[in-house]
């Protein structure tokens, strides 16, 4: 296994708990322990003060697996394995499916580990950018399946862009993966934040060859509890997948398994909070690349809680940002940590002091640009 640095962790590694202000983060604003606690109830709250700390179900913890499903229209418990985090379901599911001679199709931009985790496997991988505006590259897709290909991945609402893949559109890939006998992997860790009226299905949903990857940590806003999943009616795929993890993490962390399981409970409450934060700071990114219109060019995101404009001045973007960052204390990711050409940067739409940031990036703008 050959995995490079994985540009865009080592970035927030570096910068995370530094910065005064994360303009750049994909996760919305935490929520305390405390304000998550008050929404147990009273059953839960019981179970909270009284639990073990022992080792829990390999798969998930059968109640928490049962609140995963009801995500679902048509899955139940025994349709989840639990991960540690968003990230061991991608590490498990690639190396499950894919190695030397195999081939993947990955729709670029994305997190890095989506590309890299499938190449370290020894697989051949082909990445299928999207296209401007951000449109769905399915015919590109069609074109790019082989006889080898075993895994199709896409992830919507995709981040860094806030594209969402449409229904008719993930329908048409559903069918390709049909066809070519390949399994198609949507990444839905920001799904339910979408900013218009339709919410497309979850791919597990749609296709018995769908498999989601869901998590606590972006439209739930609980990165911290590492609860992430893998949803698919592919009982064999979840086995291979089971078997994986005893080699990685065994189970997830009992207390996070309860935490996830109330947030759950509240799934209402906890997205009308994510969506509030995220369209408000929306209309302040309105208003500012409106205002900067002709520095900056904006397509405004369908989806997921970050948006990727591109800064059009003769000016590299990492100098912009690491200007910034030295002027202002704000932390912009640049579009080369997701291997993008271009002047692009990624905005995290979901933190509670992005007016904030947007003020210092419209005074420094105005200072530098205008
Ligand atoms: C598209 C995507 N998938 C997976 C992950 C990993 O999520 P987690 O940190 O919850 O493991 C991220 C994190 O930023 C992501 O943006």
């Amino acid at each position: 296994m050959n995995l490079p640095t994985f540009a865009l962790e080592r970035y927030f590694d570096r910068h995370e708990f530094t910065a005064e202000i994360i303009l750049c983060a994909s996760d919305v604003e935490p929520w305390t322990l405390s304000e998550l606690i008050d929404l147990a109830s009273p059953q839960q709250a019981h179970r909270w003060s009284d639990l073990s700390l022992g080792y829990t179900h390999a798969a998930g913890h059968p109640a928490l697996r049962n609140q995963i499903a009801k995500l679902y229209d048509t899955l139940e418990a025994d349709d989840i394995v639990t991960f540690s985090g968003a990230e061991e379901g991608i590490f498990a599911l690639s190396n499950v499916l894919l190695g030397p001679g195999k081939h993947a199709v990955v729709v670029v931009p994305a997190y890095q580990s989506l590309f890299d985790v499938a190449a370290s496997t020894g697989a051949d991988v082909t990445k299928v950018p999207l296209g401007p505006e951000w449109s769905f590259p399915l015919e590109k897709i069609a074109k790019a399946i082989r006889p080898e290909t075993e895994l199709v991945i896409i992830n919507s609402p995709n981040n860094p862009t806030g594209a969402v893949t449409t229904e008719e559109e993930l329908a048409g890939l559903a069918d390709l993966c049909r066809t070519a006998d390949a399994t198609l992997l949507c990444d839905e860790v920001y799904r339910f934040m979408v900013h218009g009226e339709t919410h497309p299905p979850a791919a597990a949903d749609l296709s018995p060859y769908g498999v989601s990857l869901g998590v606590m940590s972006k439209s739930f806003a609980l990165a911290g509890l590492r609860i992430g999943w893998i949803a698919t009616s592919d009982r064999e795929l979840l086995a291979r997948l089971a078997i994986f993890k005893d080699y990685t993490t065994i189970c997830s962390s009992a207390p996070s398994e309860l935490l996830a399981e109330i947030a759950l409970d509240n799934a209402g409450t906890v997205l009308r909070r994510s969506r509030s934060i995220v369209a408000e700071n929306l209309a302040i990114a309105d208003g500012f690349f409106h205002k900067w219109d002709g520095a900056f060019q904006w397509t405004r995101p369908s989806g997921g809680t970050t948006a990727f404009p591109e800064f059009i001045a003769p000016y590299e973007i990492e100098e912009f940002a690491a200007q910034l960052l030295r002027e202002e204390g704000v932390l912009l990711a640049a579009g080369s940590l997701f291997h993008w050409p271009g002047n692009h940067f990624r905005l995290g739409l979901g933190r509670s002091n992005f007016a904030e940031g947007m003020e210092r990036l419209d005074r420094f703008t105005e200072t530098h640009f205008s």
